[in-house]
């Protein structure tokens, strides 16, 4: 089938409240979602809100909600996402707040991540102090495997924006802040593995998780958040049992 000469591009305008404005947009080789969306800003709207830094999948600002599904658009090609008609549906990201146009708050996304407790908080330096001495992790131990597992996360959402139940449930911490949380407890020179623990148990945080793996499936890192949830499942388990909480 040969490649039509323009794509019919739907994008969101407006916040909550809002429509779609339609634009035409050339068709290129190996043309991005991103592409699409600066053409536009630069040609023919220069309004229209958006967001993107890196360009090349390291940042995670540019991720919007792509013909119904969350992507990242830098590193999306149209010709892998448009339909038969040549037509994309731009929209911001689900589960969040819109600030204008494609440009979706992050903030309680973030907020989320902080409380998960999603910071490292050294052992040997409970005041925060740098530790005089690297400490000497050994890769191949189970607990570097699970950290590494996790460890790539961009931040862009993509998973949030994907899960049912943050759509249902807005207290419930969602897929990227377990998932740093699981790294974290598998890190062994952190010292805050119990109040990181407390923090991702309950209504708000891995129990609610239904394992249904959208996160997974759809994570543009290949990242496995669902496998991390089921670890701080399993880890607040063994942990009641032998008495540690
Ligand atoms: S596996 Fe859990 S966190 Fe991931 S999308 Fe499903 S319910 Fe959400
Ligand atoms: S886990 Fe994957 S989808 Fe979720 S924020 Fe991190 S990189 Fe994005
Ligand atoms: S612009 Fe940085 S990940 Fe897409």
């Amino acid at each position: 089938m040969a490649e039509a000469a323009s794509l019919t591009v739907s994008v969101w305008r407006g916040a909550e409240q809002g429509s779609f404005a339609r634009f035409e947009v050339p068709a290129r080789a190996n043309q991005t979602v991103l592409d699409v969306v600066t053409y536009i800003q630069r040609e023919l709207d220069p309004s229209l809100a958006y967001r993107f830094a890196c360009r090349v999948g390291m940042c995670g600002s540019c991720a919007m909600t792509v013909n119904g599904r969350a992507r990242w658009t830098c590193r999306t090609h149209v010709r892998k996402v448009v339909d038969a008609d040549g037509a994309l549906e731009l929209r911001p990201l689900a589960n969040l707040p819109v600030i204008r146009d494609l440009a979706a708050d992050l903030a309680p996304f973030f907020d989320k991540w902080s409380r998960a407790r999603g910071t490292f908080q050294p052992k040997d330096a409970p005041d925060g102090a740098v530790p005089e001495d690297f400490a000497v992790v050994p890769p191949a131990s189970k607990q570097r495997r699970e950290a590494d597992a996790g460890i790539e996360c961009i931040g862009c959402a993509v998973c949030y924006a994907s899960c049912d139940v943050v759509a249902w449930n807005d207290e419930y911490l969602g897929p990227a802040a377990l998932n740093r949380a699981w790294t974290l407890v598998n890190d062994v020179r952190d010292g805050g593995r119990a109040e990181r623990l407390d923090a991702v148990a309950g209504d708000a945080g891995c129990h609610s998780c239904h394992s249904t793996q959208s996160c997974t499936e759809r994570c543009p890192k290949n990242l496995d958040p669902s496998s991390a949830i089921a670890g701080l499942k399993r880890a607040l388990f063994w942990d009641t049992l032998l008495g540690r909480r």
